[in-house]
């Protein structure tokens, strides 16, 4: 996937598409990163998100990995000058992490941009980083299990992913199962809101501390 030439219309695109909805999801769960020190934030875009958690949390320091070129310029203007982010520019399957640990990991509107064995490794390198205990914060969409909600939600991803693959050559055409990833990899659910009819999620996920969370990381 190459967002480089969604970057400037990225969030006007949303907000025709979703209206505010997308942003208070990314926005919900600043009050639980209140406390992190050390955050990861995967595919950040173009910088709405960071921005906000560094105006929040005046102690966070912040790495992103980020693969477009421009999403990081947008970003970096919208973020001025700091040195409480660091930039690691490049595609989350080739490119080499950052070392843990970190006190959360944060991924909006990211791990649905990759299939189901990509998306399996993102959240293995990034569990292997994060603290016992540490957070996961997403946000994403989802595909409600029956009824008019399905359908809703299907159509909707029908359109977003014929329209990502027009317009950056996203590969992929449907969700990974995110939730049961983030599951066999030790995480328990321990938030969540929805909107959209079940469409669109911001969720906390915990990882154990325990023997159970290292045996569903080997499992992965
Ligand atoms: C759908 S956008 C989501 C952006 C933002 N997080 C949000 O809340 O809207 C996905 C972002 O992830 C980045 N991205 C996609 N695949 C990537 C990869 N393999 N490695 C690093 N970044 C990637 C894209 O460049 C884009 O900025």
């Amino acid at each position: 996937m190459n967002a480089d030439r969604l970057a400037r219309l990225y969030r006007w695109v949303e907000y025709a598409a979703f209206g505010r909805t997308l942003e208070r999801c990314r926005f919900e769960r600043l009050g639980e990163l209140a406390e992190a020190r050390r955050v990861l934030v995967l595919g950040e875009g173009d910088g709405r998100f960071v921005n906000r958690l560094v105006r929040e949390n005046g102690a966070a320091r912040v790495v992103i990995m980020e693969s477009s070129t421009r999403m990081v310029r947008v970003a970096k203007q919208r973020l001025g000058a700091t040195e409480r982010v660091e930039w690691r520019m490049g595609d989350v399957l080739a490119a080499a992490w950052p070392e843990g640990p970190f006190d959360a990991v944060v991924t909006h509107f990211f791990l649905d941009c990759f299939r189901e064995e990509e998306a399996r490794q993102v959240v293995r390198q990034a569990s292997e980083r994060l603290t016992p205990g540490g957070l996961w914060v997403v946000s994403e969409f989802c595909e409600p299990e029956a009824g008019c909600r399905r359908l809703h939600a299907r159509a909707w991803l029908g359109v977003m992913y014929l329209f990502f693959r027009w317009t950056t050559g996203l590969r992929t055409n449907r969700l990974p199962d995110w939730r049961g990833l983030l599951e066999r990899a030790g995480f328990r659910c321990v938030a969540r809101r929805q909107w959209r009819w079940g469409l669109v999620a911001s969720e906390v996920w915990r990882r154990g501390k325990t023997e159970e969370s290292r045996e569903g990381s080997r499992m992965l």
